[in-house]
């Protein structure tokens, strides 16, 4: 039984540092020039940063617990996302080991997991249905579609959930691929497997921000190693807009870990705002990606869902242990918060165009026994944030499937 579940991503933190992409300058080039003036300069640096930090602290990100409040509202509309998970033998609907686009580090039955009541749960929301996987219909809606998700790695797993469901319905393996003839390795910047048969393809730009990087104006402190510009796109982003359907996510990159630790700051209009907590810098971001969605995107010929965050499962006193357990935590009484999720919520529902927030948080937060844990092609980093393949994952592209 775990007795606290963290909202943060520690292992997920130390186990991506090394795949740090944007601020990929060394944080050890200093080093080189080292002398008496530099070291002095970094002691008062230092003092200042420690205050900064103290006073800019990240919002406690802890669980809330909730009542959970019937899904159907006062009209009888089905809420997809307020449900359980209920036993189905006819799970899981693929083998990951027969999908080429599902990767090495999330199979986790080829890499050693015995335990196999974890690919038998399917979503059932509480007042309705969503419909059963038919891959046969999915694919022939598909035709002629472009498909795009943007984000973190949360998203390259939906993005090979996606595919690996649809592969079950496609007889010729080889008649999916991916268009550059890449492989899949967890900072490429794009991946497009198309389905030849099918004339459509499903893609994946990385874009853990969204929003832009950007350099670093003269006379920064010198612990201000990149920055991430909050109100522009990322500049990848003109890529996304001719599409029929756009999947974002974004927000376990958003902790100091990933951000000052890296000497990664915000700019905002130019300026640098060193003292700006990563909540607003985020609600920022999210109202800069709204206004793209509003400018730059087709909302009558594109479908456009923002994904909501996705807890983890990392329990013990300093969140760094990793148990995955063999049934999902199941207490109906509870629900889970996340302010990453809540603040997607209100920034879409803030906005003049159509867009749905797939608010899969709650979801997620009862399967403490899907997580990669130990299972993945490196078992000396456990995993509680990512999910096993088949899993989670599936479940969220059956949501979406049933907007379709
Ligand atoms: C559930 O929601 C309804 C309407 O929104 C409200 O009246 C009721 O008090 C809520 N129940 C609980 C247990 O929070
Ligand atoms: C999945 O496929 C692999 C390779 O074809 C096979 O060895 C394995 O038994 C299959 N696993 C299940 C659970 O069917
Ligand atoms: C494939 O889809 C594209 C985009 O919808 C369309 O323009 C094209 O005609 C289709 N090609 C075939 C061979 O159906
Ligand atoms: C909602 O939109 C208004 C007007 O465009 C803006 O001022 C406000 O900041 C937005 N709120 C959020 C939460 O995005």
């Amino acid at each position: 039984m775990l007795n606290r579940i963290y909202w943060t991503y520690p292992g997920y933190f130390r186990s991506s540092i090394a795949n740090w992409l944007h601020c990929k300058r060394s944080p050890f080039r200093s080093l080189n020039r080292f002398n008496v003036v530099s070291s002095g300069l970094f002691i008062v640096l230092t003092i200042i940063c420690g205050y900064i930090y103290l006073y800019e602290a990240v919002p406690p990100l802890t669980l809330e617990e909730n009542t959970i409040n019937n899904s159907q509202d006062s009209n009888g509309v089905c809420d997809l996302y307020d449900g359980t998970w209920v036993l189905d033998e006819t799970y899981p609907l693929y083998n990951a080991s027969q999908c080429p686009f599902a990767e090495t580090s999330f199979n986790c039955l080829a890499n050693g997991r015995k335990d196999k009541g974890y690919l038998k749960w399917r979503w059932k929301p509480n007042n309705c249905d969503i419909p059963r996987f038919n891959v046969g219909v999915i694919l022939e809606k598909l035709r002629g579609k472009r498909i795009v998700f943007v984000g973190d790695s949360l998203s390259r797993t939906q993005w090979e959930s996606m595919i690996c469901l649809l592969m079950t319905g496609v007889e010729d393996k080889t008649s999916v691929y991916e268009v550059n003839g890449n492989k899949i390795t967890k900072k490429i910047r794009y991946l497009g497997v198309r389905f030849q048969s099918y004339n459509f393809t499903i893609e994946f730009y990385r874009s853990v921000f969204l929003v832009k990087i950007g350099s670093v104006p003269k006379r920064s402190p010198k612990r201000v190693r990149s920055t991430i510009k909050l109100d522009e796109l990322d500049s990848i982003s003109s890529k996304w807009i001719d599409s029929d359907i756009l999947v974002f996510n974004t927000g376990h990159w958003w902790n100091r870990a990933k951000l000052f630790e890296m000497g990664c700051y915000f700019k905002v209009g130019g300026r640098l705002k060193l003292g700006m907590s990563t909540m607003s810098a985020y609600t920022t971001a999210l109202q800069t990606w709204a206004s793209w969605v509003e400018n730059m995107v087709d909302t009558d010929r594109t479908r456009v869902f923002f994904r909501t965050f996705e807890g983890s499962h990392w329990s013990g006193p300093n969140g760094h242990t990793c148990k995955v357990t063999e049934k999902p935590m199941y207490n109906s009484k509870m629900e889970y918060r996340s302010h990453f999720s809540e603040i997607i919520k209100r920034v879409v529902k803030n906005m003049s165009v159509p867009v749905d927030t797939m608010y899969v948080t709650p979801m997620g937060s009862y399967r403490s026994d899907a997580h990669v844990g130990t299972w993945s092609d490196n078992p000396t980093v456990p995993d509680c944030s990512h999910w096993c393949l088949p899993g989670v994952p599936d479940a969220w592209n059956q949501i979406l499937f049933s907007y379709l």
